[in-house]
């Protein structure tokens, strides 16, 4: 018997195994925790959190797809000083390695939210959302420029001394650009990739069927995509990277190991299959035993030619 080690590390951070839930998909883990204790997890990603707390967009916020979903939540959560003071304690007793994603409508917005998250040593890193509308750009995301990317990781980096993560939107024509601005601007890994832009109508009200009209593509339909920029990222920075979109089952994520993922997130297949990052981490053990690969670390872009 050889000994297994699926332990990982992202930037600097150090995780038992690959697998956490993306945010926005698992909440802050309360309903997950009768299905199985949150610290089995490498970490847990927890629900996008901004400066003040946000109701969100209106109803209908999902919209189903063939291979997914499209949604509009307009990031619905309770603010910083209320996960703080509500949320993290029973991260914290469940001894869950804690990734606060972050995110602002303006720079201003994510230096402060950075800045109080700093003085919380319960927070392990920030992923910083890149993908939020900037609201004095005229409702452009930040993330699609390398210039405004750059400036939320610096005023991010100013503030925030421990590991800082950000999460791209594949919403670009070059992605390579986006993640050597994050990169150069401070930020220690990168996560790929946020929802795919996309739209839905309503045929017999004969107008889009969110009240945004476009929502964000998630699940299935967007593997391919993540997938290809994991790869192309991987192979133009070498940088730590975090693969997420539509991974459904442990060869879902281990196909992200190979193009170069340091460690994976599951968003959609957790509201289908509540028990799906269980089985994606005892796929990795059973996979390594099987062929005789003693550290998932030995995987960790094999397919990156
Ligand atoms: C309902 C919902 C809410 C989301 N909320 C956030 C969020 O608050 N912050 C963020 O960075 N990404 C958010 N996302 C994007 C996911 O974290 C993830 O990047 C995306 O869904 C792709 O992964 P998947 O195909 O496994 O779902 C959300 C996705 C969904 C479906």
């Amino acid at each position: 018997m050889i000994n297994i080690d699926i332990s990982t590390a992202v930037g600097g951070l150090k995780l038992k195994n690959p697998v956490m839930p993306a945010s926005g998909t698992w909440g802050y883990g309360e309903e997950y925790a009768e299905f199985y204790n949150p610290g089995e997890l490498g970490a847990v990603v927890v629900k996008g959190t901004t400066l003040e707390p946000r109701h969100g967009n209106e109803p209908p916020r999902i919209a189903e797809t063939p291979a997914g979903m499209l949604n509009s939540v307009g990031l619905q959560n309770v603010g910083v000083e209320k996960f703080i003071s509500e949320k993290l304690p029973f991260l914290k007793d469940n001894k869950c390695v804690v990734i606060a994603n972050i995110a602002g409508d303006s720079i201003d917005d994510y230096a402060a939210i950075a800045e109080r998250l700093d003085a919380e040593k319960d927070v392990s890193a920030v992923e910083v959302n890149i993908s939020c509308p900037n609201v004095s750009k005229g409702g452009i995301a930040f993330g699609v420029g390398a210039d405004t990317a750059s400036g939320v990781i610096k005023s991010v980096r100013k503030k925030y001394k421990r590991v800082l993560i950000a999460k791209l939107s594949p919403n670009v024509t070059d992605i390579v650009e986006i993640a050597r601005a994050c990169i150069d601007s401070g930020a220690d890994a990168l996560t790929l990739i946020n929802t795919v832009k996309g739209m839905s109508i309503d045929i017999n009200n004969r107008k889009p069927l969110l009240p945004n009209c476009t929502g964000g593509l998630s699940g299935p339909a967007i593997k391919p995509i993540a997938l290809r920029m994991v790869y192309e990222v991987k192979k133009a920075t070498g940088a730590d990277i975090i693969g997420v979109g539509g991974i459904e089952c442990f060869e879902d994520a281990l196909e992200f190991i190979m193009a170069g993922a340091n460690a994976v997130q599951v968003g959609t297949a957790n509201f289908y299959n509540p028990l799906v990052m269980p089985e994606i981490i005892g796929g990795f053990r059973k996979y390594l035993a099987e062929n005789k690969i003693s550290s998932l670390k030995e995987l960790i872009g094999v397919a990156v030619h």
